[in-house]
């Protein structure tokens, strides 16, 4: 029949393996059978085709799930393999099921069925990645540590506050997924190839049946978008662009012995035997070149197509799927390491005031008691020379006030203040600005991130 001469003709020749997308599809196999089944319910229920027939086909969906698709004839794509192989089971009648549809529409449908529980999959290992990195702010909330600014002490704060810093970009980029999901929560099903069928086919009937929340109204666009693609791959590009900020983090930390990753998260090396390597946070880095790679390659594989289906979708597809694989893994791993790590508190208090990293509340308390903020930068940065990089004393710190501002220290701010100023703890306490690293402002920050 007509299917033979089809096969004779478009065998593929020495481009049969180029065109072939068989290997990526073993991704899409479930949904490219949900699909199958859901089409033929609704063309039964049309009375497109007969009830006896759609048994037949659903049937031989059914031997065709069991029997693995391992077995599939080796066709050109996954849709053509099932096809061929309902036809095959079930006989001529199988050739009904690819009534009033076309691989046009029918692969959209399958890769928007299985990217949903991809893109939740990856939201579930950012939601861990949140929780874990919350759980430090609690627990870690008084925890002091050096905090850098051009990777130079700058001032003191906390461990909490910095985990804090994470969660909340995490939890805009789960928004970011949830807000894609909505896009790739519409079905394609029913556009044929990019123009309508003649059929009646009823396209509520199959969206509702696979689970999506309403239509690609327009059967050309509903063919040929891809840009839900490109906002999964966008906002998981933003995760692991965080993930890559948060890896490097911990990588600077644990050199300098301010945080102690568990053995489960680091290697060892092949030949020196007391190196403890933080070689998965390393990893982690990377895959933000990897989703940057991702989404750079969709983006360029979509750009000026024709509106249609071409084939070049069929190469886009992939991007997205390696992209979401490797991100949410990499969530999952960057969750585990940051739940299962140790705060050495002394060391991270010791270094907390290092390189005067007090000198701004200093210049806070002066500017507090009236001084211009200008005038009492310039106070603790003359203090800050005459203290060669260190804490100066507060009486240095005094002596400088008279020398520059013309009166003494004490018609400004009693030595006890500045005193508190120059201690790490009380330094952050002082912050309790909203968002700050005071311990009572991260506490309702802990609060509102649980939220
Ligand atoms: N394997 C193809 C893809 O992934 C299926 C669609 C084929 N359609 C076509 N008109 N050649 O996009």
């Amino acid at each position: 029949g007509g299917t033979a001469v089809r096969g004779e003709r478009f065998s593929g020749g020495p481009a049969r393996g180029f065109l072939s997308s068989m290997a990526a599809d073993e991704r899409i196999f479930e949904a490219d059978l949900a699909v199958d089944r859901a089409h033929v319910v609704m063309l039964a229920e049309q009375g497109i085709v007969g009830d006896d027939e759609a048994g037949q086909i659903l049937q031989a969906l059914n031997v065709v799930e069991v029997e693995e698709h391992k077995e599939l004839p080796d066709g050109e794509d996954v849709h053509e393999a099932i096809e061929s192989k309902v036809i095959a089971i079930a006989g001529d009648v199988g050739g009904k099921m690819h009534t009033a549809r076309s691989r046009n529409d029918e692969v959209a449908t399958c890769i928007r069925y299985r990217l949903r529980e991809d893109v939740l999959a990856a939201l579930d290992a950012v939601n861990d990645a949140r929780a874990a990195l919350v759980e430090v702010a609690d627990a870690e909330g008084e925890t002091l540590m050096p905090g850098y600014t051009h990777l130079q002490s700058a001032q003191p704060t906390t461990v909490g506050h910095w985990a804090l810093s994470y969660a909340g970009a995490l939890a805009r980029d789960a928004d970011r997924l949830l807000d894609a999901y909505e896009r790739v929560n519409e079905s394609p099903l029913g556009a044929a190839a990019f123009a309508g069928t003649p059929f009646d086919v009823d396209r509520d009937r199959t969206a509702e049946l696979l689970g999506f929340a309403g239509l690609v109204e327009n059967a050309t666009d509903a063919v040929a978008a891809r840009d839900h693609l490109v906002e999964v791959a966008s906002a998981l590009a933003s995760v692991a662009t965080h993930l890559s900020g948060l890896a490097e983090d911990l990588v600077i930390f644990a050199n300098r012995g301010f945080v102690e990753l568990d053995d489960a998260y680091s290697s060892t090396s092949s030949i020196m035997p007391q190196k403890k390597n933080p070689d998965t946070l390393e990893l982690v880095r990377a895959t933000a070149g990897d989703a940057s790679a991702g989404l750079n390659g969709l983006l360029s594989t979509l750009k000026g197509l024709p509106r249609a289906y071409n084939r070049d979708l069929q190469s886009a597809t992939p991007h997205v799927w390696s992209t979401v694989d490797a991100v949410t893994e990499a969530t999952s791993v960057a969750a585990g390491a940051v739940a299962t790590a140790e705060w050495p508190s002394e060391a991270l208090a010791e270094a907390a005031g290092e390189g005067f990293s007090t000198a701004t509340a200093v210049a806070d308390v002066l500017a507090m008691a009236d001084v211009p903020f200008r005038q009492a930068h310039e106070v603790l940065a003359t203090a800050s020379e005459q203290a060669d990089g260190s804490a100066p004393s507060v009486d240095t710190i005094a002596a400088v006030v008279e020398d520059v501002l013309g009166e003494s220290m004490e018609t400004y701010v009693d030595e006890a203040t500045v005193a508190d100023a120059l201690d790490p703890a009380a330094n952050v306490a002082m912050r309790d600005s909203v968002g700050g690293p005071a311990p009572e402002a991260v506490a309702s920050q802990v609060a509102n991130a649980a939220d």
